[in-house]
């Protein structure tokens, strides 16, 4: 199937460069990581806007415990306050918030934070955001392989993955902060994601770098393998339906609000 002119159903954004932003200021890392905080919640609230259905943020990879203790232990009381302090604006929103990664290693008082959060905001229909914390798509993808290991196919797989290891298909990746890397994010649903590599560090972001992404994604034609123009074809509707995300045209999802 190949389509055009979409709102991009699934955006995943990896949130890099809040140290450098940081020290090239001659500020410690830490106050990266507050103004990334703030732009969070501006790209939350934009994605709600332009009619989004999922939004999934790297907060904290399970590498990232390799950092110094202080910055780790600053982002965790972060990720805690910031939960707390967001949850009156996700609810007004009707926005569905859940984490994944593991929870074992999280402090007590965060995974109290995130079990108040998600389920204040279950009920919530505009947009599902999750933030990833303390996350490895290797090991949600070993995790899935586990869970279905009866099932055997790719298709299981699939099928497996709301609320699961695996998330929805990933439409549109956006890296800020200069690289050009996944660092182990989403390797598994960014199969047929478009990907959009900024240099802007991540507290610098504006709604105009987003608005000129989504712009960008909604002149791609996307192939999943086919030829340019090719109407759908397909001997496997099912493979078909699980791997092809549920886009919808712009004024469609912009009629949502
Ligand atoms: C991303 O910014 C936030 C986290 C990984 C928690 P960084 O902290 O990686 O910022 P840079 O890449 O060092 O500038
Ligand atoms: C990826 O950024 C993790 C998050 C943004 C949370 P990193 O800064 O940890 O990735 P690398 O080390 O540059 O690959
Ligand atoms: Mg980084």
């Amino acid at each position: 199937m190949t389509s055009r002119s979409l709102v991009p159903s699934h955006v995943a954004v990896i949130m890099d460069g809040n140290g450098r932003w940081a020290s090239h200021r001659g500020r410690p890392r830490w106050m990266g990581h507050a103004r990334g905080a703030r732009t969070a919640r501006e790209v939350v609230a934009h994605c709600a806007r332009l009619g989004v259905d999922n939004l999934s943020l790297y907060a904290f990879s399970s590498d990232n415990w390799k950092r110094p203790r202080e910055e780790v232990g600053f982002l965790l009381e972060l990720f805690a306050s910031h939960l707390e302090s967001q949850l009156a604006d996700l609810l007004q929103h009707g926005i569905r918030l859940s984490i994944f990664g593991r929870r074992d290693r999280l402090p007590a008082a965060l995974v109290q934070a995130i079990a108040h959060a998600e389920s204040r905001t279950a009920q919530g229909t505009r947009m599902h955001l999750r933030v990833a914390i303390d996350y490895s798509s290797r090991a949600a993808i070993a995790e899935a392989f586990a869970q279905s290991a009866a099932a055997e196919s790719m298709a299981a797989l699939d099928a497996a993955t709301p609320g699961q290891s695996l998330l929805p298909p990933v439409d549109l990746l956006v890296r800020t902060g200069g690289e050009r890397r996944l660092s182990d994010f989403l390797l598994w649903e960014c199969a047929y994601a478009e990907l959009a590599f900024l240099d802007v560090p991540f507290p610098d972001l504006t709604t105009e770098h987003l608005d000129t992404v989504f712009a960008d994604f909604a002149k791609r034609e996307r192939r999943y393998g086919a030829a340019p123009g090719q109407a759908v074809v397909s001997d496997d509707d099912d493979a078909l339906a699980a791997a092809v995300p549920a886009a919808r045209p712009v004024a469609q999802a912009q009629k949502k609000l």
